[in-house]
Order: structure tokens, then C-alpha cells, then sequence
């Protein structure tokens, strides 16, 4: 990591989930473990977290705004297509929220936690080396991995460095002009990939919609077939499933 970055690195061997240490740290403190036994997903999903791959968490500082909770998730998530893309991935793409993929297969997932109001965790996990459908039988086809796509697969510590370096500046850039430049990036450089029909799983119950894109305050916007668009605040969408 360059000398001029913010970040102080700890690297374990063996931990439970490197949110769970990263959350009594404070900002721009990171930890990395090679190996996780209780790594955590979204929706309560453990998430293999074997050798070979990246377990990362970063402890990042966050305004009281409003809206900071709604978009950081997705900004770091475009945080990581960046370094994805800048190894010469240029087909990775997220899906909504935070989901890194690359051919429709899972690359890399984010799980952004709060543990108190003006701090957040970020913890990125992206198979590098590792064989998660070697242990879940249903992955296969579904989960891709960083060593399949590039030639030269950089080592554990130099892309620790080059996710420290992009979410820094992905931070600052929200913090000096907010959300809405990197939403322009996003939307512009097809972050999303093609448009595509989503099923989303709401208290209500399930819609099936056009998936448009997000807005400045972090929410999902959807068209029905009849061309009414609807907002949706993250907190409202239980699971968004690409059909
Ligand atoms: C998901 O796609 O469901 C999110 C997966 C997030 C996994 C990472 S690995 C580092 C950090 N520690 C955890 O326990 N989870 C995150």
C-alpha cells in the first residue's frame, strides 16, 4: 500500500468474519483473513470463505446524511468494478445492490454493516484462487472466479492494495460532490449491464419489473409493462432476483 494511503492493514490467518473484527476498529483501519469459518452474506447466507480468496473489511467513516446509508453500499460496489475493470475485466458489471459479476456468474459480493451511526464496515469477498462450488453443490455455473478471467491473477496483497486505493478514492469523491457524479458513472459506463427484468420480493409481495437503474437517494427504479415507474428505498426490497 502506498505511503501517502490513509489505511492501517491487519492480516490474519484464520478469523470468524472479518466484519466482526473490523467492527470495533475505527475508520480507515482494514482487515484481511485468508481463511473465514462463519463469513457472512447478504440475507443472513454464510458465505465460503476458503484460502485462495479475498476476505476484506474496511472501516469507513459516513456522514449523517440521509441518504449516505442508501448509496455507500453501491459505491463500493462500483468501487470494486473499477479495480476489476483495471485489471482488463472489461465485461464486469453489478447487479443490484452490490453483486460483481462477470458473464452472469458471481465474482464478488459486498456486505456493508452498521454498527454505529457515522461509521460503516465494508466487507468485500471475491474468489480469486478459491472453489466455493467445490463445497455448495448449486454454485457451479453460477460463481466465477478471478483466476479464470485474468491472466496474471494478482496476489492477495497487491489487490488488497488496489481496493484500498479505489474505495479511498471513491470515498472522497462522495464526500466532496456527493453521490451523484458516480452515479452518472455508473449509469453511463452501463454498470448494470443491458436492461433486464427483475423480480423483487417486497413486504407486499413479489413484482415482476424492468429494472431501470438507481437514483441519487439510492433508490431502485422500475417500469411496469405499462410504463409506470416505481422508487424503491433498498430497506423495502428483500431480494432482487434478474429474470
Ligand atoms: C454477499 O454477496 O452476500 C456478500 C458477501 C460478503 C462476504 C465478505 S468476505 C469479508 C467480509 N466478512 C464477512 O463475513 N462477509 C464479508
Amino acid at each position: 500500500v502506498n505511503i501517502m494511503s490513509k489505511w492501517c492493514v491487519h492480516v490474519y490467518d484464520t478469523v470468524g468474519s472479518t466484519n466482526d473484527i473490523a467492527h470495533n476498529l475505527p475508520p480507515w483501519n482494514a482487515v484481511r483473513a485468508d481463511c473465514q469459518t462463519s463469513g457472512r452474506g447478504r440475507h443472513g447466507r454464510s458465505w465460503i470463505s476458503h484460502y485462495g480468496g479475498l476476505w476484506l473489511s474496511l472501516v469507513l467513516p459516513v456522514s449523517r446524511e440521509r441518504d449516505v446509508w442508501a448509496t455507500l453500499p453501491l459505491a463500493m460496489g462500483w468501487a470494486i468494478v473499477k479495480v476489476i475493470k483495471d485489471l482488463g475485466v472489461y465485461e464486469v458489471r453489478l447487479r443490484w445492490p452490490n453483486d460483481i459479476l462477470v458473464r452472469n456468474m458471481k465474482l464478488a459480493g459486498l456486505l456493508v454493516e452498521q454498527f454505529c451511526e457515522d461509521v460503516a464496515v465494508v466487507g468485500i469477498g471475491i474468489n480469486v484462487l478459491n472453489r466455493p462450488e467445490q463445497i455448495n453443490q448449486e454454485f457451479p455455473c453460477k460463481v466465477i472466479h478471478l483466476s479464470d478471467i485474468v491472466k496474471q491473477v494478482p496476489g492477495l496483497y497487491e489487490l488488497t492494495g488496489l481496493i484500498l486505493k479505489t474505495t479511498e478514492d471513491v470515498h472522497r469523491q462522495m464526500e466532496k460532490n456527493g453521490f451523484t457524479v458516480i452515479l452518472d458513472e455508473i449509469n453511463a459506463a452501463r454498470g448494470w449491464g443491458c436492461p433486464r427484468r427483475a423480480e423483487l420480493e417486497l413486504d407486499e409481495g413479489i413484482r415482476r419489473e424492468f429494472f431501470v437503474g438507481v437514483n441519487k437517494h439510492g433508490e431502485l427504479i422500475t417500469k411496469n409493462d405499462s410504463g409506470h415507474v416505481s422508487y424503491y428505498p433498498p430497506c423495502r426490497v428483500k431480494l432482487f432476483r434478474e429474470i
